[in-house]
């Protein structure tokens, strides 16, 4: 059977699209990358392209519209069917979002709807919130925001900082985007307004509870 193509947009590091070209490595998954867009030049995920002989190009952002328009095309030529937003770090084009509506995915590093935009896991932190993790869902216009598709749950810890809490999402990232990519390419997915069902997919049966349940001692 023939292989999904993936278009991967990127800002920077690209730890992300390396978990993507890590999982299209095994020739039994039923993505491939057909092309890596960064919207800046020194994007280290670009090297990770080269290095795994992935088309890749830095398209300038001088505009919005000038960065759709030649992303767009780009796109168009390489054959992508779904576009995977890694870590691109701006906001697209709205004509761009709807031409690709149901067909572009993000991943964003907390568990949306709560702390949208920027730094997410500063957010979460002085929130005091005792879970966050990461959430992919289909893009809509406004930013971070789009019919949920998968989510990942990470515990946060009394001394966590930034750094640290954004080191442990991240480990689960690269768990959940390759899984979200497959299921879209095994055409399981179905957009219903806000909602996304998911075909043949087992939801887990267990709750999780923060502080753990057993540390905690009658009376403290
Ligand atoms: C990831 O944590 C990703 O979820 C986040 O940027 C990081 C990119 O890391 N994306 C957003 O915050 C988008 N709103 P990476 O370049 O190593 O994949």
């Amino acid at each position: 059977m023939a292989r999904l193509k993936l278009g991967v947009l990127i800002s920077g590091r690209g730890s992300n699209l390396q978990a993507l070209i890590d999982a299209a490595a095994d020739p039994s998954y039923p993505a491939e990358i057909a092309i890596v867009i960064s919207d800046r030049p020194e994007a280290a995920g670009l090297e990770r392209a080269a290095r795994a002989g992935i088309a890749h190009r830095a398209i300038p952002h001088p505009s919005r519209e000038a960065f759709a328009a030649a992303a767009a095309a780009a796109l168009r030529q390489s054959g992508a069917e779904l576009v995977a937003l890694a870590g691109y770090m701006r906001i697209l084009d709205g004509d761009f979002v709807a031409a690709w509506r149901d067909r572009l995915v993000n991943i964003h590093p907390s568990l949306l709807p709560a702390f949208p935009g920027l730094h997410p896991q500063r957010q979460a932190l002085a929130a005091g919130v005792r879970f966050s993790g990461c959430t992919v869902h289909f893009v809509r216009a406004e930013v971070d925001n789009g019919p949920i598709i998968a989510q990942a749950v990470v515990p946060v810890h009394p001394d966590d900082d930034e750094e640290v809490l954004s080191a442990r999402i991240l480990t689960v990232e690269h768990r959940l985007y390759p899984m979200t990519v497959r299921l879209f390419a095994e055409g399981r997915l179905r957009v219903a307004g806000t909602i996304v069902a998911i075909a043949g997919a087992t939801p887990p049966e267990n709750a999780m509870l923060n502080p753990a349940e057993r540390l905690v001692s009658a009376g403290g």
